[in-house]
């Protein structure tokens, strides 16, 4: 157990922010993080697990702790469904990967999601009808500032759209060192209501899929769409899709009868960010070697050095357009360091 200095943040965080961490360790044992988090030299720490939902725009000076967990176990098993325990630095899509292969179900659409398993609770990760609180079962997390373990339930999350009690009350107070997730082990209940899911499905002739079936279609959907981050940095999703009234959602209609929307109870509708992006011109351009990708607009890109301030600019200009145009104030799902 080594505290580095000096060392490039650019290898640790998918969109490929080149900033610099005074103090750095990867940590893959729970004994050791405990012991880390004790170091009196170093009160303030910045933990990093995956990287894929941040954008850095500073040198970090705190004690940065890269979270290296790792670890699978299947805790229980009962006739249809299975708990099975991930330790929080395992990568999210081999997980997904490896729950398949094993026949557990409610993950299958949520394949490829970059980032870490310890993460996805913190924004309630979601994509094609479902999102991490459908399979969430605990969490297990230390506080940080006195090493304490203790367990998140299902409720004590408090998960929402892109939002939990890790973005709220519990922010920067717990390190999440696992996750427990329950999947089925029979009668799936595959969700492939999803429109591009159902096309997908029907151009390869399958009518009873499997999940393999169904996360194979999900692949092939998000990298037609969404850059794979090894190639361009990015972190997918910049900004939530926002939520408006009916009233200001029929307004709207009457000007842009195409608007594309998603009914969230009887008085709000959620508009795909990626569309008012796209209406202000936004889709495609690139400012140095900050972006906005060009098959998805709700995606920021770094196309090699671009600075995390160039990013943020970018975003800030964005949502000045959009407001402008629309009155609508889209928000950042990413979380700016
Ligand atoms: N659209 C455009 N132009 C664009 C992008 C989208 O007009 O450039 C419109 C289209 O009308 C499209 C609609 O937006 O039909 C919805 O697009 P899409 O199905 O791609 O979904 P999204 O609302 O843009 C959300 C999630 C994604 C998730 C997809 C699929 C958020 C912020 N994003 O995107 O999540 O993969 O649904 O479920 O909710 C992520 O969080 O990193 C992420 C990729």
């Amino acid at each position: 157990m080594t505290i580095k200095h000096n060392i490039s943040l650019k290898p640790y965080n998918t969109f490929g922010i080149d900033v610099n961490a005074k103090n750095f360790i990867s940590i893959t044992s729970l004994d050791d993080l405990k012991t880390v988090l004790q170091l009196p030299d170093y009160p303030e720490k910045f933990i990093i697990g995956g990287g894929s939902n941040m954008l850095l725009t500073q040198n970090i000076d705190a004690l940065t702790i890269h979270i290296n967990l790792r670890g699978k176990e299947i805790v229980k098993q009962t006739n249809d469904t299975v708990l099975v325990k991930i330790a929080a630095g395992e990568n999210w899509h081999q997980f997904v990967l490896w729950a398949i292969d094993n026949d557990f179900g409610g993950v299958e659409n949520l394949s490829l999601i970059p980032g870490n398993v310890g993460t996805s609770p913190v924004q309630n990760i979601g994509a094609y009808g479902v999102e991490l609180k459908d399979v969430f079962y605990n969490c297990s997390v230390l506080e940080i500032a006195t090493g304490n373990e203790s367990t998140f339930s299902l409720d004590a999350c408090n998960f929402g759209y892109r939002n939990s009690v890790f973005k709220n009350a519990a922010k920067n107070k717990y390190i999440i060192t696992s996750v427990t997730f329950k999947l089925t082990t029979k009668n799936h209940s595959l969700n492939t209501s999803y429109g591009a899911i159902e096309q997908e499905l029907k151009q390869n002739n399958i009518n009873n899929p499997s999940l393999k079936d169904v996360s194979n279609a999900v692949i092939s959907i998000r990298q037609s769409k969404l850059p794979n981050p090894k190639e361009i940095g990015n972190s997918g999703s910049f900004f939530k899709n926002p939520v408006i009234s009916i009233e200001e959602f029929h307004l709207l209609q009457q000007k842009y009868p195409n608007i594309p929307s998603y009914t969230v109870s009887d008085s709000e509708i959620k508009i795909p960010a990626g569309w008012l992006i796209e209406q202000v011109g936004f889709k495609g351009k690139r400012f140095g070697d900050a972006g906005v990708h060009k098959n998805q607009a709700l995606v920021l890109v770094n196309y090699g050095n671009a600075s995390g301030q160039e990013i943020l600019d970018l975003a800030y200009h964005i949502i000045e357009k959009v407001k402008e145009t629309f009155n609508i104030e889209i928000s950042p799902e990413v979380n700016i360091l």
